[in-house]
């Protein structure tokens, strides 16, 4: 089996489309997957800004993966973060000791720096026992959010980090230059504990 945790927002959209038509990647084998939200905004299933439901409508409606290793987020639901954590938690159990952790994540990044939805200065930041929390971020909408910690992340055996665009340029120049710090750049928490860190960048993002 093979735990991958996805990302959502404009950028990785295309990605997870062509995973679906193109025929180099159409192979690859859903059935074995456990797929993961690594964050979800608070709104039904169904809205528009639902992670879920674009990664439905991608990924989801157009492979062979078995309803039952799908594991949406149900972020308006008390305590969202606590069922997510432990379904995160007993799943994983299933695996061999050692390996429960995710297998491949694949994150973004916001231009004020934010990934996942670990937002600057937010107190998600600072924990370091919960696997997934709620937070908020004051410049996203829909602010109210459910994300995977640090904690969880960083024991990932491999994290890919997926930028593009001119609009996030002078955030990649920031998160380059030495010295920075997750509490402004939350990106730069990302440590793989013992994994691998991957980032994927076009010319826009970083001529
Ligand atoms: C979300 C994401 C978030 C995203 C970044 C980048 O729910 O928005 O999971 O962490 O990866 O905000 O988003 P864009 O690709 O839309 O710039």
């Amino acid at each position: 089996d093979f735990h991958l945790a996805l990302s959502c927002g404009s950028t990785p959209e295309p990605l997870y489309r062509r995973l679906m038509y193109d025929p180099n990647f159409r192979d690859l084998p859903w059935k074995r997957v456990q797929l993961w939200i690594v964050d979800e905004r608070c709104v039904p299933l169904d809205d528009p800004h639902s992670n879920f439901k674009m990664i439905r409508e991608t990924i989801v409606d157009h492979s062979d993966i078995p309803r039952e290793q799908v594991h949406p987020i149900l972020a308006t639901q008390a305590g969202a973060d606590l069922a997510y954590e432990r379904q995160l938690q007993e799943t994983l159990a299933w695996r061999e000791k050692g390996h429960d952790r995710l297998d491949y994540v694949l994150l973004g990044m916001g231009a004020d720096g934010h990934t996942a939805s670990l937002f600057p200065g937010s107190p998600a930041l600072a924990e370091s026992d919960r696997l997934v929390v709620s937070n908020s971020g004051p410049t996203v909408t829909p602010p109210d959010r459910i994300t995977m910690t640090y904690r969880l992340l960083n024991a990932s055996r491999f994290i890919a980090v997926m930028v593009t665009g001119q609009s996030k340029r002078a955030t990649i120049a920031r998160v380059a230059r030495p010295g920075g710090n997750p509490a402004d750049l939350p990106i730069l928490g990302i440590r793989p504990a013992g994994g691998e860190l991957r980032w994927y960048l076009d010319g826009e993002a970083c001529p």
